[in-house]
């Protein structure tokens, strides 16, 4: 099938260079100059694993184009929308003009039937609306339909999550459309991959529903291991314990510095303002206090650090590991690590960074922040050093070793990666959130 992928970001290039992979046509169109000329050099504009070199075999063969001319994906049979719908400024609700710039530049090309599936994550009702526009603005007018197919791939696992999804959901209005999306997954399909048909408000819901779901479920496990440090429990006893309930189930239940990203976060505050226009505000403010405790994991992170350092921060030095929201991505959008590290700069903190695929992302965002080529060039001559981003890298660190590069052995484990009986036996302060300071 010949498709157009509009919006090349993290969903968008990928979506794009996995469709050609299973052998489609494929345009993605997208309005930056820099991505669209690094794409069409074969090159993915982020780390993601496996992405590179899917990207440089279907550029090479010819069958996936990029460019920021929306024309280009005129001739299309199907249309995907991957733009952003980050937070808009000075409110919680979804920002989304670059979906509307997006299908109001699509429309007015559309001459044959054809089908626009939207992929971005947005508010309940944005489909039936969009799709409304689309018909009454496009040359093909109800030859145009809209589908909603929300995509559930996680950064750091694209290429997989996209070739091998747990789950499609069409989002669809008509027996026809349904087909079109069959056609388009086949591949998927035939190998087994679950589909739920179902409305476009369904559809549009799924996405933000799983992200408030584990959300929700990050901070309530922050939250006890707060009540841990308080009571002086043990939180990875008491998590072992309750993932061993198959009701329950062990996954994402690891307390630490929190969630960030480009999706949780915005997608869990867009849920409430949406909640909020359909007069169900109430209710919905129990996520108000999921996005609040999470939040209070980095200022939770920064005071442990401060009272590690006798409590003051002001020209002491400090080794942040990882910058990544989590590792396996190099996406530093709402990243707790380089918020705690930014904020320890700001109480005059010398900070210094390492993150092996970040780095670069570092430098654009926190220029203030010194960046680092190495866990050992990070931590030289620092007082405290924290883990703040996943990385098995750090897992594997020697705290041995380590303890004869840094000025003070005082280490932070903000995602519960290092063994704490290693790194004390070694000579280190050694603490955790929910794990107390024993
Ligand atoms: N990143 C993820 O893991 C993920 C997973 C599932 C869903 N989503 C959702 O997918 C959407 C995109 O997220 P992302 O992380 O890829 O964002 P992104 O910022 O990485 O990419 C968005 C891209 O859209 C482009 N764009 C903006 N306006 C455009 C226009 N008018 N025409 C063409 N291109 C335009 C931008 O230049 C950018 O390259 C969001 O709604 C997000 O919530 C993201």
């Amino acid at each position: 099938m010949l498709i157009s992928v509009i919006g090349a970001g993290y969903l968008g290039a990928t979506h794009a260079a996995c469709l050609a992979a299973d052998g489609h046509q494929v345009v993605g169109i997208d309005i930056d100059t820099h991505r669209v000329e690094r794409l069409s050099s074969g090159q993915a504009p982020f780390h993601e694993p496996g992405l590179d070199e899917l990207i440089a075999g279907s550029v090479e063969s010819g069958t996936l184009v990029f460019d920021t001319d929306v024309r280009r994906a005129a001739e299309a049979e199907v249309h995907f929308l991957c733009v952003g719908t980050p937070q808009r400024a000075g409110s919680h609700a979804a920002d989304l003009s670059a979906l509307d710039d997006a299908v109001g530049s699509l429309a007015a090309l559309l001459r044959r039937p054809c089908l626009v599936v939207g992929k971005s994550t947005v508010p309940v009702g944005t489909a039936r609306t969009l799709g409304a526009r689309l018909r009454e603005r496009a040359p093909a007018g109800r030859e145009v339909e809209v589908a909603w197919n929300p995509e559930f791939l996680r950064e750091g696992h694209a290429v997989q999550d996209s070739l091998h999804p747990d789950r499609l959901v069409f989002g669809v209005g008509s027996d026809e459309a349904d087909q079109v999306l069959r056609d388009v997954y086949a591949r998927a399909i035939n190998e087994g991959t679950p589909v739920v048909r179902t409305d476009l408000e369904t559809a549009e819901l799924a996405k933000v529903s799983a992200n408030i779901m584990l959300a929700s479920r990050i901070s309530l496990v922050n939250l006890l291991a707060e009540v841990c440090e308080a009571a002086q429990a043990d939180v990875g006893d008491l998590t072992r314990i309750l993932g061993l309930d198959d009701r329950i189930g062990a996954r994402f239940l690891r307390p630490g510095v929190g969630f960030g990203g480009g999706c949780l976060a915005k997608d869990t505050r867009a849920f409430v303002a949406r909640a909020e226009e359909l007069g169900l505000g109430g209710p919905a403010s129990v996520l108000r206090e999921v996005d609040a405790i999470n939040m209070r994991q980095r200022s939770r992170t920064v005071d442990r650090a401060v009272a590690l350092l006798g409590g003051r921060a002001a020209g002491r030095r400090v080794a942040v590991l990882g910058a990544a929201f989590k590792a396996g991505s190099d996406d530093v959008r709402d990243s707790p690590a380089l918020d705690v590290a930014a904020t320890l700069h700001a109480r005059g903190a010398e900070v210094h960074v390492y993150d092996a695929e970040a780095a670069m992302n570092v430098r654009r965002v926190h220029p203030q922040l010194h960046v680092e080529a190495s866990v050992d060039d990070a931590c030289r001559g620092a007082e405290v050093v924290l883990v703040l981003t996943e990385w098995e890298e750090f897992r594997g660190i020697d705290p041995v070793a380590l303890a004869g590069v840094v000025a003070s052995p005082r280490v932070v484990d903000g995602r519960l990666v290092l063994d704490p009986d290693k790194w004390r036996a070694s000579g280190w302060d050694f603490q955790a959130l929910g794990r107390g300071t024993a």
